[in-house]
């Protein structure tokens, strides 16, 4: 914006024309400052706004089906982080969506979506999943935009990661073996191949051969993993970059040009806080920025255009793969939830681990964050408790504390203190408003809103896009912070 301003006008002369270095109509302001305020006040009255949702608990929250049901009042909805590690959900009049890369907002006529560049792409898994959406007949050309700067995951980084996961002495972390930790490793190490470089078939040949050689005398030396082939890895992934080139550009132009002409954006995260590569569980965790942050350097629109952070969370609480779980339920009650909740992964077909809901978690997730609303999701879940056990608080060698700790090995000492809420017995599936819940449940809403610190815009009572209720005073901000242009 300001480039275009600096354009317009001759570089040394302020807007209403008064020479650079001379006062403008401010006492006191060079005409370079006066030019800079001005085309800063006119970035101000333009500015769309945007929102970023974003996983509060292990992931898995229903965050797919938040954004389909919110993506009605955005233009773009943008990806920021992780892979085709994540499986977001969405069902619309029982027509079932699993999308990996792709973000939820592709179902929503008139909608763009982009993968921005803190995404790791398989383009083999892109062009499988844009096949699947444009047979089901989703507008995916001209709709869908891929970021020139996303990293790229090859089929060596598959290889590194199942050897090493199965390496005698190796943590365990119980990843989605889709090769995420390892390319954002070489990202990190400045050796990755970014989306621009698939197009540019000399250099891709280049990196492929090196990268190969290399890849296959580690995993070789380390792990007796059998060499793979670098030729027939760049044929393949040549005619993999022809066919991804028309939906690949520069991602942040797009989005900063979206918001300079007012238009409102919905980041879509993957993952969740307690999977974030820094604020979560680590080394359990997965590589990338699953917090809101995230959004920002996944993206690069700039961290004073995010308005709002909305964090969703489950009624109660699910982890798949290795790491702490203060609470988990391993018993009867915990098999209950998985029944109910479906509680099957998306991506991996996994049992995942169900537990309670974890209060000083949701808290912690809602400093990281700056969680300005919770979505409450699966409330239909708990449905047919009597009780429902929620954890408001961690004991440490019996002392009560807040913290929640640096080292894995930490929380084996967490002991979690639970408060029996009362039940409803009586199904909520499907309701659409909230004062058409039973009372114990409005009850144990405003409990989790009080504890959490932040307000409930909108509570999820199914799988479906209508299967939601939607809170007025969060309705009413969305739509006037979030009208489309
Ligand atoms: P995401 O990764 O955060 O998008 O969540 P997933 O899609 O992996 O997992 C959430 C699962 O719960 C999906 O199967 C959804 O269809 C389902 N789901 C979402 N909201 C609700 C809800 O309110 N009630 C029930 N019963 N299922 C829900
Ligand atoms: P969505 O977006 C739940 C977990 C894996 C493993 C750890 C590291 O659907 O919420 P990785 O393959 O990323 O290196 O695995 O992270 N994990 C998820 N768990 N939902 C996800 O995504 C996940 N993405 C990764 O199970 O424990
Ligand atoms: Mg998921």
């Amino acid at each position: 914006m300001r480039t275009r301003l600096l354009r317009s006008y001759p570089s040394n002369f302020c807007v209403d024309g008064i020479p650079a270095g001379k006062e403008c109509a401010t006492p006191g302001r060079s005409a370079d400052i006066c030019l800079l305020e001005i085309s800063l006040t006119e970035l101000a009255l333009k500015k769309g706004k945007t929102a970023v949702i974003v996983g509060a608990q292990w992931g898995d929250e229903g965050k797919g089906k938040i954004v389909d049901v919110l993506s009605e009042n955005f233009s773009v909805v943008a990806r920021y982080a992780g892979g085709h590690n994540a499986g977001h959900t969405v069902i619309i009049n029982g027509k079932k969506f699993v999308l990996q890369l792709v973000p939820c907002g592709v179902l929503r006529a008139g909608c763009r979506s982009v993968i921005g560049n803190g995404v790791v792409l398989d383009p083999i898994a892109f062009l499988k999943e844009a096949g699947a959406l444009r047979e089901n007949g989703v507008k995916i050309d001209g709709n869908l935009f891929v970021s020139n700067r996303a990293h790229v995951i090859l089929p060596y980084h598959r290889m590194i990661e199942l050897a090493a996961e199965n390496a005698p002495g190796r943590v365990k972390i119980g990843t989605t073996s889709r090769g995420i930790g390892p390319a954002y490793e070489d990202k990190m190490g400045r050796r990755g191949l970014r989306v621009a470089d698939l197009l540019d078939l000399q250099l891709l040949k280049k990196h492929i051969e090196n990268a190969v050689r290399e890849k296959n005398m580690i995993a070789h030396a380390l792990f007796n993993t059998e060499p793979l082939d670098a030729d027939k890895m760049y044929t393949e992934y040549a005619q993999a970059a022809e066919k991804i080139a028309p939906f690949v550009c520069d991602t942040a132009v797009l989005l900063n040009q979206a918001l300079n002409q007012g238009e409102a954006i919905l980041f879509e995260g993957a993952q969740g806080t307690m999977l974030d590569i820094d604020h979560g569980t680590y080394p359990f965790v997965t590589s990338s920025s699953a917090t809101s942050g995230g959004a920002v350097i996944g993206t690069g629109v700039a961290p004073n255009a995010i308005n709002s952070v909305i964090g969703i969370s489950k009624a109660y609480c699910t982890r798949v793969g290795e790491g702490p779980f203060p609470s988990e339920d391993k018993g009867d009650a915990g098999d209950n939830l998985r029944k109910r909740g479906n509680e099957y992964g998306a991506v991996t077909g996994r049992p995942r681990r169900t537990g309670w809901l974890d209060l000083p978690l949701l808290r912690y997730s809602g400093m990281i964050n700056g969680t300005n609303w919770l979505v409450i999701t699966k409330l239909d879940v708990l449905d047919e408790l009597a009780e429902i056990p929620v954890c408001v608080g961690y004991k440490i060698d019996g002392k009560a504390t807040s913290d929640v700790p640096a080292q894995a090995s930490g929380y084996d000492k967490i002991e979690c203190v639970y408060q029996k809420r009362s039940g409803w017995r009586t199904s909520t599936e499907g309701i659409t408003d909230y004062e058409k819940l039973p009372k114990a449940a409005r009850d144990y809403l405003a409990f989790v809103e009080k504890e959490a610190g932040a307000k409930v815009g909108m509570i999820s009572t199914g799988p479906d896009r209508d299967h939601t209720i939607l809170v007025d005073e969060f309705v009413s901000e969305l739509k006037t912070a979030a009208k489309k242009a």
